[in-house]
């Protein structure tokens, strides 16, 4: 299928790992131009035709900072970047983190897209584009992840709705696409979320790693592939899905039991 990506120019947040450099790089199989934007680029990344740029976007002003440095025409914005790590403290909280751990989840996770499209929004519109937003099954069933991190994915999910009905008159789609576990830092890595969660259970890492993805729901009873998420991404981003306005695609492997 002719996606008809090729030349159109995509900004993706998050991308120097994980389902984010999985994004890019299929992006750029589709002949798409890639600005990738991470704190630090990677190996990976550089091995890559995409553009670096280096942002911190929980910083107030890095998205504005990198939308400029990206350029004026934009066709495609990605806002990948979030995750849910609260230190180790929060575990034994039954609030899972004090005011600072829910407002530094909320920065990555919420804040940085609001401020990342609204400084993006005028390349936008220019290019009657899209923007495909992150989120997470925690969104859809709060309880099994950090609460603040399912709660700022949650909200994620309400902007992402209200925004579609907002700018779709502009020739803005807006959409979400829903993951369920996916191989990267936050999984695998040794001071990732699982990696800390195990260490608060006394568990091996690598032994939770195992279980964790059927306790979750998911029927393949393994982490998702960055690649078997990233397709939803481009799908939603081409203009031969140009129906598809304000959707939540779930890519779960069965996860969210629901009808
Ligand atoms: N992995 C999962 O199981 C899973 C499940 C459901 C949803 N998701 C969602 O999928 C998205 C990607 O998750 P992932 O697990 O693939 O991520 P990851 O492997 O942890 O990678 C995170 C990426 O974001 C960048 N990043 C982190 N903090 C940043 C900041 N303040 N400013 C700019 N860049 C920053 C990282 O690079 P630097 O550290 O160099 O900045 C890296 O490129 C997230 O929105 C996450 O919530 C993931």
């Amino acid at each position: 299928m002719n996606l008809e990506l090729k030349g159109k120019r995509v900004l993706v947040t998050g991308a120097s790992k994980g389902l984010g450099l999985g994004i890019v790089k299929a992006f750029l199989a589709e002949g798409a131009t890639v600005v990738a934007v991470a704190r630090h680029s990677t190996p990976e990344l550089d091995a890559t035709e995409a553009t670096f740029i280096a942002a911190d976007l929980s910083d107030p002003d890095g998205p504005r900072q990198m939308v400029r440095a990206a350029g004026p025409h934009l066709d495609v914005l990605v806002n990948n970047v979030g995750g849910g790590n609260p230190p180790a403290a929060a575990f034994d909280d039954p609030l899972d983190g004090d005011d600072e751990v829910w407002a530094d989840l909320f920065a990555l996770n919420l804040s940085a897209a609001v401020r990342t499209i609204r400084a993006a929004l005028p390349a936008l519109t220019q290019a009657r584009g899209a923007i495909v937003n992150i989120s997470s099954d925690a969104a859809l069933r709060p309880g099994a992840a950090p609460m603040p991190y399912a709660a700022a994915k949650a909200a994620l999910n309400s902007l992402s709705r209200g925004l579609a009905e907002k700018l779709a008159p502009q020739g803005v789609r807006v959409n979400t696409v829903t993951p369920s576990g996916v191989r990267g830092y936050s999984q695998e890595g040794p001071d990732g979320y699982v990696a800390n969660l195990a260490k608060h259970l006394g568990m091996e890492h690598s032994a939770l790693l195992e279980v964790l993805p059927s306790q979750g729901g998911m029927l393949t009873g393994r982490l998702a592939e960055p690649e078997e998420v990233a397709p939803a991404v481009l799908l939603l981003a081409s203009p031969v899905c140009s129906s598809a306005i304000g959707e939540n695609w779930t890519v779960t492997a069965g996860a969210v039991k629901a009808v």
